[in-house]
């Protein structure tokens, strides 16, 4: 059976002048998911999207948010941030060293939880957490900015992740430099959720969007 692949377009490259704009394009391509970055310039040095954002783009929206925590202690913030609506919380295990509990959280609280892998952080770290999470998510570039070039050598830690889940129902996500030129090779590796920023929300997103999809075909 082929595995359901999805697009969670990120919106910290969106125009935050026009993202109701933004989101009903979104939402007329039948966009699966919507990845929010929050940063709180100590984890990464930027900072973005607050629980009060998140609430505000809940109540925009139906697109299940994808919520990427790059903070520290994301355990002082997860009753917030499920509070204000996230449908799936992912969490750096670079983070926390309460990593474990963190994700007991999100999954007592009835929505998804996922681990996340910085570039320099490899497979192996998430064996003890892999029954906990619905999602894993690889790092594609250096977590904290958009807009940079994807890291191909992901592409084994990806396929490294795919041996370890298996048959199990868990998605592989990737995040960082996503475009037209990579997706399939993610694909291929084992990824089946990807998030993309700089690519597609530069230029006609409707175009964007079709182009990514013609590489998952
Ligand atoms: C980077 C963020 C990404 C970013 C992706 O730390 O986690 O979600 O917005 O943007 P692009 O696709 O431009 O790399
Ligand atoms: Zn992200």
């Amino acid at each position: 059976m082929k595995r359901q692949y999805k697009l969670s377009p990120s919106i910290f490259a969106a125009n935050i002048a026009n993202l109701k704009e933004q989101i009903e394009i979104l939402e007329s391509n039948n966009i699966e998911l919507l990845h929010v970055d929050v940063m709180d310039g100590h984890f990464v040095d930027r900072m973005a999207f607050g629980a009060d954002h998140i609430k505000m783009i809940k109540e925009m929206t139906s697109i299940p948010l994808d919520v990427h925590l790059m903070i520290e202690e994301p355990e002082k913030h997860l009753d917030s941030i499920i509070k204000a609506g996230a449908d799936i919380i992912t969490i750096h295990q670079e983070s926390t060293t309460r990593l474990y509990s963190c994700l007991q959280k999100i999954n007592k609280a009835n929505i998804k939880s996922g681990v996340v892998l910085s570039p320099g952080t490899s497979a192996q770290t998430i064996e003890n957490v892999i029954d906990l999470v619905d999602m894993v998510l690889i790092m594609t570039v250096n977590p904290g900015e958009g807009g940079q070039s994807f890291l191909p050598d992901m592409l084994a830690k990806i396929e490294k992740v795919k041996k370890m889940v298996g048959d199990k129902n868990i998605d592989i996500e990737v995040d960082g430099g996503i475009d037209n030129k990579n997706i399939d090779l993610c694909s291929k590796a084992g990824a089946n959720v990807f998030v993309s920023g700089g690519y597609l929300f530069n230029g006609d997103m409707g175009e964007k969007i079709k182009a990514l999809r013609e590489k998952l075909l």
